[in-house]
């Protein structure tokens, strides 16, 4: 069995006990500089912090001169050594090399990552190794540890994780922007079309008028066609499902989520949050307490409108009522009008999907777009149509076949109860929660119009 090493981030955290003490690291050499001295200075990286330990090694020792030409940059390593109090500054300890072994050597010639820094461009048709750079290793511990306090928060709270299907009969969006399946030597292996879901709301819903409260998290898939920053084909949802619920209930829900979310990634992930900071978003760490303290402003679709219709801003596309928000209009809420998340209900019936609970008014629908700044939309939800007839109408006149969602609609006639829920785009989230100005680097791999890799 290969023996554990310790990780650098516990030496480095916890580093004035581990003064004195014999460790072993196993991870990939980042760079090495080599003094006149004699000795090597080699910076390890294995992957559980930002920061590289700085190894040195003494070339008079054992075999190290033999082994230093293969101590290159991007070689895996396993190092023992003990560490010392280190008089080099920015670094409180340094380990003074025992034992090296070489595991697998790395060509410096053709090796594609060099200690320049390279542009996201570049790294995404490298992205078997792009996870190697800090930006990339950072937001995906990041990534972690919201995937973590998304469990949490719903756990804590009652909720059921349930599975929803990735390979489904229905396009729950309506937008017509799903992917079809069908089984390479056999067309017709469902004896019906399918797709991979856009979003596991219509399954999860099932399952709350059943359990209570429940969450899905797992990957959606959209055929859009949007090259922009904040879109994928592939990206992963977080959408829970609550019976017994209304919009007010929603609204609260996605607060306290954002919350919980915002403040746990700040608690656990501070050094990655500080880089972040310094290379993206000078503001970063400022937006997100206000985040993690303060309420949801909310305001109505017909409020924002005329808010927008004020501004005297001149956009690209002219706000009117009925009209979807769009990146300027979110932008322009988000960071001039309101200085934090803002909440905009109740939109226009004609532009939202069929599920959604028709108001009063029968003009709006008690939806709910939660936007933030710099990147938008990060929350889409709804209070569900929970009655049967104007279900079915919402359904006719989004010109659906009501006999295809049978299944959807029985849960309106056998014990029928308000529900809502919402979801929520990891990637989006995680976007604004590093700054990282475009959404391919959120995801380990990528999915988007004309690429995808691996
Ligand atoms: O607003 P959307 O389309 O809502 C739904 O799919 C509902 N069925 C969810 C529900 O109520 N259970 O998408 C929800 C969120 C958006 O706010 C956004 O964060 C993210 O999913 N999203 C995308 N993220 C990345 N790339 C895309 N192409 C995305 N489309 C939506």
């Amino acid at each position: 069995m290969i023996q554990e090493g310790t990780p650098v981030r516990e030496i480095l955290r916890r580093w004035a006990e581990h003064i004195g003490r014999r460790v072993m690291i196993n991870g990939w050499v980042r760079t090495r500089r080599d003094s006149k001295a004699g000795i090597s200075f080699v910076e390890v990286n294995d992957g559980s912090c930002l920061k590289n330990l700085q190894v040195i090694v003494d070339h008079g020792r054992d075999r190290f001169q033999e082994i230093l030409q293969s101590l290159t940059t991007g070689a895996s390593v396993s190092i023992t050594g003990v560490v010392r109090r280190s008089p080099a500054k920015g670094q409180p300890v340094e380990v003074e090399a025992e034992s090296i072994s070489i595991v697998g050597s790395c060509d410096p010639a053709s090796y594609p990552l060099q200690k320049k820094r390279h542009s996201f461009e570049f790294l995404r048709e490298i992205a078997h190794l792009r996870p190697r750079t800090n930006t990339i290793g950072a937001v995906m511990r990041v990534r972690n540890s919201v995937s973590y306090a998304v469990h949490r928060f719903f756990q804590e709270r009652g909720f059921y994780y349930i599975h929803t299907p990735i390979i489904t009969t229905s396009d729950c969006e309506g937008a017509g922007e799903v992917f079809r399946v069908t089984a390479q030597q056999d067309p017709e292996f469902f004896g019906r079309p399918t797709y991979l879901t856009v979003s596991g709301q219509l399954q999860a819903e099932v399952y709350a008028l059943a359990l209570g409260k429940v969450y899905t998290f797992g990957p959606t898939f959209r055929a859009e066609n949007s090259q922009t920053r904040r879109h994928l084909s592939e990206f992963w949802m977080i959408e829970p499902e609550m019976a017994f619920a209304d919009l007010e209930n929603d609204l609260a829900l996605a607060q306290d989520f954002l919350h919980h979310v915002v403040s746990s990634v700040m608690s656990e992930c501070d050094e990655e949050l500080q880089f972040f900071s310094k290379f993206f978003d000078e503001k970063l760490l400022e937006r997100l307490q206000t985040v993690a303290e303060r309420p949801f402003e909310v305001v109505t679709y017909t409020e924002a409108i005329s808010l927008l219709k004020k501004s005297g801003e001149n956009f690209t596309y002219p706000a009117e009522w009925g009209c979807d928000l769009q990146a300027e209009h979110e932008r322009y809420l988000t960071e001039r009008v309101f200085n934090g998340p803002v909440a905009v209900i109740h939109f226009p019936r004609d532009i939202k999907p069929f599920y959604m609970k028709v108001n009063d008014d029968g003009r709006t629908v008690a939806a709910m777009d939660v936007l933030v700044a710099g990147v938008g939309e990060i929350i889409g939800g709804s209070e569900r149509e929970y009655r049967y007839e104007l279900l079915l109408e919402q359904m006719k006149l989004k010109g659906m076949n009501p006999e295809a969602y049978e299944w959807y609609l029985d849960l309106r006639k056998y014990g029928s109860v308000p529900h809502a829920g919402f979801g929520l785009g990891l990637e989006r989230l995680i976007q604004f929660l590093t700054g990282v100005p475009n959404i391919r680097e959120t995801i380990p791999f990528p999915r988007v119009p004309g690429y995808a890799f691996a």
